[in-house]
């Protein structure tokens, strides 16, 4: 037998018990002549201590180097008071080695293996096997565990069936680029990996299964971010017979059993609700985060007459509006409403207004058209005094979200606003059926191509731009952490929400065929949504970086530094795939 317990769990009780531990050799102490080791495994630590006595054992001890895998036989031993340690679970005993084994040599790592990040991460991720020892970072995927358990649990216990559907699959648009697999067997044809379940969920609501709910990975070839894997996992759900509610119910049930795993509080429900238009005005973005005030304020009725083009200018197809930074003005200097505008231009905008309500009075760039009187009246419009800087931005809709959505998270940020400890969860709702696609110059859909349009305005056929959806987002501290929509089930609506986005009815039955064929056998109405687990566990967890909270994560690049993932194929591989490569241009 390799071992009698683990690292992690002799006790006081267990002194004078003799004993086998195995494990890695985390620290060796020399302290004058008395040799410690702190043996480490998944579990704890635990300190072993070699008699001087025992010159033998002694000189094997010495030879050690970290991180060796070594199996010990020993007594254990209760601290003496003054040396217990009340960090560390095993801290009232040690073990008396009396007996050591090799079991492997460790050679000389690339880095060490203390907890602060001193080397570089693309080294860390080529021996990410190495990282992964240090408990700080262990401990994400040891949360995942757990968080993965806690959904599962309560899924289960709302029969939701456990269904795998297939990785090999016809492309599906979720907005995203597919990673196409190519097909020995069929020349020139390709399996697409998938963007996530949806149409085999769907599938499956027909078929009867009622609940279905699976923890899956999802691929998308897209530009990556700190919070974008290509590879990346949903807790996703689909449900019968199901509307809105139905489906919030449930997320708030999966949601609520993962606050109660990681933080032993209970969550406070039904969560609040919020329509799309009102998180737009208010917070600039479609995942306002409401950790902070700082919200949006309309100031059209102070503009007519104001005597600044930019303001003036915006009325009435646009809009003007701003936010107040509390208590920021006087150290709020010229390089810095610099890098706001150069933040401004870098989100696409002209720029913003800038106004500072110091103890000389209120100063900006726009002073000498609107004059102070004017400046006076929008502090009190917008409830800002003296310390306060004011952000005003104008032009279209969505730009103007844009600008002040995100300098209101910046400087948020930037001044410490937001509180790390505090959460806060909403539901977004209603959201635009499309988005304009400036590119491809036409619509998109905002969820994806089966979410249900609104049904009194699709009968009344209003404008596409003004279509909302059934669609909704689960929204924590300004992420997206599940996304999910009422589907549609007529086979008619389908078609036409297709032809609404471009896609003509032959189009639409070669590339959904199946599905539209499928409705027209008895589709109950559904519903789902689907978590971004990976998400999750990092706002669960603590941590920004969504490599940590990845077993084997890839670079930005999309790349494996351990693996060397993607790699070259060879020749003979290449040519069964009938596949031939087109050499990059110079
Ligand atoms: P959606 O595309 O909104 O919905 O995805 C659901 C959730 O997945 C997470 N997510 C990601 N996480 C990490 N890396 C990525 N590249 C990535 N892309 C998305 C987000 C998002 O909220 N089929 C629908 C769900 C449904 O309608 O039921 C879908 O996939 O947290």
């Amino acid at each position: 037998m390799y071992r009698t317990y683990t690292c992690g769990e002799l006790r006081a009780e267990h002194a004078g018990s003799r004993v086998t531990l195995a494990g890695w050799v985390h620290r060796v102490r020399d302290l004058g002549g008395l040799t410690f080791i702190d043996l480490r495994d998944r579990y704890g630590l635990t300190q072993l201590y070699f008699n001087p006595d025992n010159a033998e054992l002694m000189e094997r001890a010495a030879r050690l180097r970290m991180e060796d895998v070594i199996q010990i036989v020993g007594t254990v031993t209760a601290r003496p008071e003054q040396m217990r340690n009340t960090n560390m679970s095993t801290g009232d005993i040690e073990v008396q080695v009396e007996t050591l084994e090799v079991l492997t040599r460790a050679a000389v790592l690339p880095f060490t293996l203390e907890e602060e990040d001193t080397a570089h991460e693309e080294l860390r991720l080529k021996y990410r096997y190495l990282d992964l020892r240090r408990p700080g970072k262990a401990r994400y995927l040891h949360l995942r565990h757990r968080l993965a358990q806690a959904a599962r649990r309560t899924l289960d216990e709302l029969s939701f069936l456990e269904v795998e559907t297939p990785i090999l699959m016809k492309s599906t648009p979720e907005g995203a680029r597919d990673y196409l697999v190519p097909s020995r067997l069929h020349h020139g044809h390709f399996y697409a990996l998938p963007q996530s379940p949806q149409t085999y969920k769907q599938l499956l609501m027909v078929a009867g299964f009622d609940r279905y709910y699976q923890i899956v990975k999802c691929f998308r070839d897209e530009d990556l971010r700190s919070d974008r894997q290509p590879e990346f996992t949903q807790i996703d759900l689909e449900m019968s017979f199901a509307e809105e509610k139905d489906v919030q119910d449930v997320a708030e049930a999966v949601i609520a059993a993962c606050v109660r795993e990681a933080w032993q509080q209970e969550l406070e429900l039904p969560l609040r609700r919020m329509s799309w238009q009102e998180a737009m005005e208010r917070y600039g973005s479609d995942k306002p985060d409401l950790r902070f005030g700082m919200e949006i304020q309309d100031i059209a009725e102070l503009v007519p007459g104001c005597n600044f083009g930019v303001l003036e200018g915006a009325l009435p197809d646009g809009v003007t509006r701003g936010f107040v930074l509390p208590g920021q003005a006087e150290g709020f200097s010229r390089k810095k409403v610099d890098a706001l505008q150069d933040y401004a231009k870098h989100l696409g905008g002209k720029g913003v207004i800038v106004v500072r309500y110091t103890a000389e009075g209120l100063q900006s760039q726009i002073s000498k058209f609107v004059g102070d009187e004017w400046l006076a009246r929008l502090a009190e419009h917008m409830g800002a005094s003296e310390g306060d800087v004011m952000i005003l931005a104008a032009g279209e809709f969505r730009m103007v979200c844009k600008l002040l959505g995100n300098m209101r998270l910046r400087l948020a940020g930037e001044y410490g606003m937001i509180d790390p400890k505090r959460h806060e969860l909403l539901w977004v709702t209603e959201f635009p059926m499309f988005e304009y696609d400036e590119e491809a110059q036409r619509h998109v859909a905002a969820h994806h191509p089966f979410t249900q349009p609104n049904a009194e305005q699709f009968a009344a056929e209003v404008d596409p731009g003004a279509l909302l959806s059934r669609g909704y987002d689960l929204v924590m501290d300004g992420q997206e952490i599940a996304g999910g929509s009422v589907r549609i089930h007529d086979p008619n609506m389908q078609r036409k929400v297709f032809s609404m986005l471009g896609i003509g009815d032959e189009e639409a039955q070669e590339k959904f065929g199946f599905l539209i064929d499928a409705l027209q056998y008895g589709a109950p109405p559904h519903a789902g949504c689907a978590f971004g687990f990976d998400r999750l566990v990092m706002i669960f967890g603590g941590t920004e970086n969504i490599r940590d909270v990845i077993a084997f994560p890839k670079t930005n690049s999309a790349a494996s530094p351990m693996d060397g993932a993607p790699g070259g194929v060879s020749a003979t591989q290449l040519a069964e795939l009938h596949i031939s490569v087109v050499p990059e241009k110079e």
